[in-house]
């Protein structure tokens, strides 16, 4: 069992903490903080998963962008409490040890990446698009990312990187 105590400069006296228990990229934390802690803030700082990114922390960029039992959540708009007893999947957990996730491999492939600081989030939405459609039209993956900004130039590069991933992830379905 870990347990991980949040880092604040200053703690604010007379703020009971409340321990919860989240499965972050299938490792279970058990993690002691305040109830008004942000979810982002509680990976980055307190679990140092610093591969979450915050581009505005006002819920209109996506580049906190987690998944939350399968489902994306922008995590700069949840609060740590509502993780408990739920699994969190960060950018850290879509690699294996040995191999990338397709999704990752798409983004090498067709350039996704520009600056990267989107990339994590955009990962992430994708890979629950892929979870849920084997078969993404391109619209599709335009409208799944629609909570993502890139803010670095067009976003025609990341839409062929999850079309990428798509073929990819269907490919290796048909061997098996
Ligand atoms: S940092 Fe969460 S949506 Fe921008
Ligand atoms: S790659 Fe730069 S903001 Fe998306």
């Amino acid at each position: 069992m870990t347990i991980v105590h949040e880092v604040r400069d200053e703690p604010a006296a007379g703020v009971p903490e409340r321990r919860i228990t989240v499965t972050v990229n299938g490792a279970r934390r058990v993690v002691e903080c305040e109830p008004r802690l942000l979810l982002s803030h509680l990976l980055r700082q307190g679990l140092r998963l610093t591969g979450t990114h915050m581009g505005c922390d006002t819920t209109n960029c996506g580049a906190c962008t987690v998944l939350l039992d399968g489902t994306p959540v922008k995590s700069c708009t949840m609060l740590a409490v509502q993780a408990d007893g739920h699994e969190v999947t960060t950018v850290e957990g879509l690699a294996t040890a040995s191999e990338l996730h397709p999704v990752q491999e798409g983004f090498r492939e067709e350039h996704g990446l520009q600056c990267g600081f989107c990339t994590p989030g955009m990962m992430l939405a994708s890979k629950a698009l892929l979870d849920r459609d084997p078969d993404p039209s391109e619209e599709d993956v335009r409208w799944a990312l629609s909570g993502n900004l890139c803010r670095c130039t067009g976003y025609q590069n990341i839409v062929k990187s999850v079309l990428w991933a798509a073929a990819k992830l269907r490919s290796e379905r048909e061997d098996q």
